[in-house]
């Protein structure tokens, strides 16, 4: 018996996946046993990209989750609404749920994997980060016997685009931003990219896999790419960095003794990574994942971050993982979900303030130029333990100097007091960026 798909959403992301599910020739053999049923679409009278019989469409999306015939309900409509609201109802009508919502899962992941597990189906979201590159699945399964000590993404092609262009042409972000919106590699409205809010969500749900608990997206630090200026990136490059929109979740450690603890730094900002990181070296739209564990020591995960067929690869991989799972069970349903596939914690994880995380910095600073300002710098960050690891002054006009200084590891809330005391010297003019090194 064919396995049943209802699927929302017919545009780039839905029409790919209606594109892979109709073309199963060459594709694994368990394809054939899986058929489109219903589609859920805005109009009727559009023109399809792809050839959908008109028996199937409809624009009542609740009949489409509440069908008897609907084994499993792809969500890829996008947005907040309906979209938790269908997948809630799917999951309280026994239907199995993949979707792409990032957006949905970092928020409501709480409820609707309570509502999943105690309804016995599966919700999966492969595609829900990274786009095509698999990434979830390998940290529920093959993964799942490593201790997972770090996950650091690349995972918003957006801000990857826009970076990697100021760094090749020295150009400044608004008109580059400008620029890559004409060409549709940014939205009119860049806000979720652009301000990191996008790589938050993504981050959240890659680590709540990796070290097993609920995510509160409110204690992600989030910050994003619009203060990065031509300035920066140059002043990173001849220092021999490049600069990345970086998604950071890790276990923490205290600072004092190096022992782990059981609380996660969680964070997105922009970030001078060394030349010879293999994240260094990933530009334009792609993403990477690097993943940190004992005893596998370092993955990394890397492809297109977005796209139809991309992101299509991913949703179709999770209807063919539970589609396999329920032929298992030689039926097409079950009340046991497979420990592998399902959401197994409950708990939340504790989240470190940023006051209390330890990092290098990296800070630009307008001075006048005048004997001593260097000097009190100095003073006043040694004064604070942070520990200076250099120094450039770089350029001089008109009196200014500009000086740029990149730390040792620090804690967090030294540096700010410091810098905070910093500004307010009668020397210092502006200090237009203040920037983490990984
Ligand atoms: N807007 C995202 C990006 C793609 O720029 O990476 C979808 O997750």
């Amino acid at each position: 018996m064919a396995v049943k798909v209802g699927l929302l959403g017919l545009g780039t992301v839905g029409a790919g996946t209606a594109a892979i599910l109709l073309d199963p020739a060459g594709r694994h053999p368990l394809m054939t046993d899986i058929e489109i049923c219903r589609v859920g679409v805005r109009s009727l009278d559009k023109p399809r990209p792809v050839e959908i019989s008109p028996d199937c469409l409809t624009t009542d999306l609740e009949s489409i989750v509440t069908d008897p015939e609907v084994d499993i309900v792809v969500e890829v409509m996008g947005g907040l609404e309906p979209a938790r609201s269908l997948i809630l109802k799917a999951i309280h009508q026994g239907k199995h749920v993949v979707t792409a919502n990032k957006a949905v899962i970092a928020r409501y992941g709480d409820e609707i994997f309570t509502a999943a597990n105690e309804a016995g189906v599966y919700v999966l979201l492969e595609a829900a980060v990274g786009g095509g590159i698999p990434v979830i699945q390998p940290l529920k399964q093959a993964l799942g016997v490593n201790r997972i000590h770090a996950v650091t993404g690349i995972v918003n092609g957006t801000t990857n685009y826009i970076l990697t262009r100021m760094q090749a042409e020295g150009g400044d972000f608004e008109p580059i931003l400008a620029d890559a919106q004409k060409l549709g590699y940014a939205e009119a409205d860049p806000s979720a990219d652009v301000d990191g809010l996008d790589a938050a969500d993504k981050i959240a749900i890659l680590a709540s896999l990796a070290f097993g608990g609920r995510i509160n997206l409110a204690d992600v630090h989030s910050e994003g790419i619009r203060h990065v200026s031509a300035a920066d990136i140059a002043y990173a490059d001849q220092l021999g960095f490049v600069i990345k929109l970086l998604a950071i979740a890790r276990r923490d450690t205290c600072p004092v003794s190096n022992e782990v603890l059981d609380q996660l730094e969680l964070r997105v900002h922009p970030t001078l990574v060394p030349k010879s990181h293999p994240l260094a070296s990933i530009n334009d739209v792609y993403n990477a994942i690097l993943i940190e564990g004992e005893p596998i020591g370092q993955v990394m995960f890397f492809g297109p971050g977005a796209g139809a067929g991309p992101t299509a690869s991913a949703v179709v991989s999770d209807i063919l993982s539970i589609a396999a799972s329920l032929k298992s069970q030689g039926a097409v349903t079950t009340q046991a979900p497979n420990p592998l596939l399902a959401c197994t914690h409950q708990h939340y994880c504790k989240v470190s303030p940023m006051a209390d995380i330890v990092s290098r910095f990296y800070v630009r600073l307008l001075v006048e130029d005048q004997p001593g300002v260097i000097g009190e710098l100095g003073t006043c960050f040694g004064n604070h333990a942070v520990s200076i690891e250099s120094v450039v002054q770089i350029d001089l006009h008109n009196g200014v100097a500009e000086i740029v200084v990149v730390t040792h590891e620090v804690l967090e809330a030294n540096f700010q007091t410091a810098l905070d005391q910093i500004r307010a010297f009668p020397g210092i003019q502006t200090v237009p960026s203040v920037l983490r090194v990984l």
